[in-house]
């Protein structure tokens, strides 16, 4: 369907394509209120937000369970669902019920104070993990802001290093706080923002030899490293998972000289991958690990969860006045409460088999595109192959013309996170999309 655009007089949209009724904005109006004005399928996009996102053409302004629905009433498969963050699906009624009656006790305390729903939410992660304690925060950066204050702390006060270094991998996610910018091991993010914060060192993730090069080097006069923060499968960088035999080792060298194992667990932690932690599928346990996205099941938590060894701040070292509030806490113990009573670590194994042999098949369909399938349980990666002009950006627009929502991972790998309620249908529906997306393009 041709769309028409409507541009005030305040500046105009730079368009880098048509795909049917999808267009790209690549970049913001350069004006100071520029508005673009998408007539027929596409919302009229706010003008009064900073440009940070490229944001698709598309408003979302109801959902149920897998769906959701734009604002003429078109129904899309959501398979990003919030980026790995909508566990339940939307809508989900337990949740709502929960959050109502949560409403209608108490939304907000400071932890000046006992709160009970968040007494409760760490007593549930740590008696399901290998975690002893948890500090609460609001999302990924910050929770990785405080394993990075941990890390620090442990290498001052356990290893005696002056300036305690970070070990972190290449490809890596790990936020957009500067500090957890700065572990990112993605040059492209870090582009105008220098100076980074100091005392991060990168490695070739599974790579056992660059992990071992580094280390000798930083370590030849003495102690220097306090931590290696990693992720069991990198998210953003490609989805990549962690291969059992570098972990183990890893593991091995981590405990041998004393350097603190965090493990950032943001997108794969509770459930995702078809176990309730990512580490429980390489063999190991980390001394601490971090939580968001999914945690919440769409409201906004992160933690910090410790082993005895690694609970290191003391009385006034870290804070944050938000996090682990009783509606937050509150979310995140229904997604729990539901996990456990609908079973939905089974369904998230069971559906990630299938995702995954359907993708292969897809793979099979469409060699010239399509290079192989990488994931475990309910996060998949769909990698084009590198001679295609295509890229994962082009796809997520042309599925969102089959009704599908998808998201990249970089610019060759489509990233599939559903809801981990999704059923066996939906998933064929899905493989469905996603085969039509390419089979006008192959
Ligand atoms: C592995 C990982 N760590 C950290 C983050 C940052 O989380 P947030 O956006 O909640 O700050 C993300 C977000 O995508 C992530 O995937």
């Amino acid at each position: 369907m041709p769309i028409s655009l409507g541009v005030s007089n305040k500046g105009s949209p730079d368009i880098k394509s048509f795909q049917g009724s999808v267009v790209e904005l690549v970049d913001a109006p350069h004006s100071k209120c520029g508005t673009f004005g998408f007539v027929g399928s596409s919302p009229t996009a706010p003008t009064a937000l900073m440009g940070t996102y490229q944001r698709l053409p598309l408003s979302i302004v109801r959902g149920k369970g897998c769906w959701v629905w734009d604002e003429k009433g078109k129904k899309y498969l959501d398979a990003v669902a919030g980026i790995a963050t909508c566990s339940l699906g939307h809508s989900d009624n337990a949740m709502r019920r929960a959050l109502t009656l949560q409403l209608n006790q108490i939304q907000h305390v400071s932890n000046l104070y006992r709160i009970s729903e968040q007494e409760e939410l760490a007593h549930w992660l740590s008696d399901k993990s290998c975690a002893d304690k948890v500090f609460f925060c609001n999302s990924g950066a910050e929770a990785n802001e405080a394993a990075i204050k941990l890390a620090r702390k442990h290498g001052h006060n356990k290893r005696g290093i002056d300036h305690p270094v970070i070990l972190t991998s290449k490809a890596s996610f790990h936020g957009r706080t500067l500090a957890t910018l700065s572990a990112t091991g993605q040059p492209k993010y870090h582009k105008g923002f220098e100076p980074l914060v100091n005392g991060f060192e990168f490695f070739s993730y599974n790579n056992l030899q660059s992990l071992e090069v580094l280390i000798e080097n930083l370590e030849r006069n003495g102690p220097s490293i306090a931590a290696v923060l990693i992720e069991p499968l990198q998210g953003e960088g490609g989805v990549n998972p962690g291969d059992p035999k570098f972990f183990k080792k890893l593991r091995e060298i981590c405990s041998k000289n004393n350097f603190l194992l965090i493990f950032d667990e943001v997108q794969t932690g509770m459930g995702r991958t078809g176990k309730l932690w990512g580490y429980e599928h390489l063999g190991i346990m980390p001394d601490a690990f971090t939580l968001a996205k999914g945690l919440g099941g769409g409201h906004a938590i992160g933690a910090l969860l410790v082993q005895k060894h690694a609970d290191l701040f003391a009385k006034g070292e870290h804070a944050s006045t938000f996090g682990g509030n009783p509606f937050a806490c509150k979310a995140a113990l229904t997604v729990a409460e539901e996990i456990e009573r609908r079973d939905i670590i089974n369904n998230v194994h069971n559906r990630g088999v299938q995702l995954q042999n359907g993708l292969k098949e897809l793979v099979k369909k469409f060699p010239k595109s399509l290079k192989g399938v990488r994931g475990l349980g309910l996060i998949q990666g769909l990698v084009l192959q590198d001679e295609t002009t295509l890229t994962a950006q082009t796809i997520v627009q042309r599925a969102l013309n089959e009704r599908l929502l998808v998201v990249a991972a970089g610019s060759k790998v489509i990233r599939m996170v559903p809801p981990l309620i999704i059923k066996e249908n939906e998933i064929r529906q899905l493989l469905k999309k996603l085969e039509n997306t390419f089979q006008i393009h192959d």
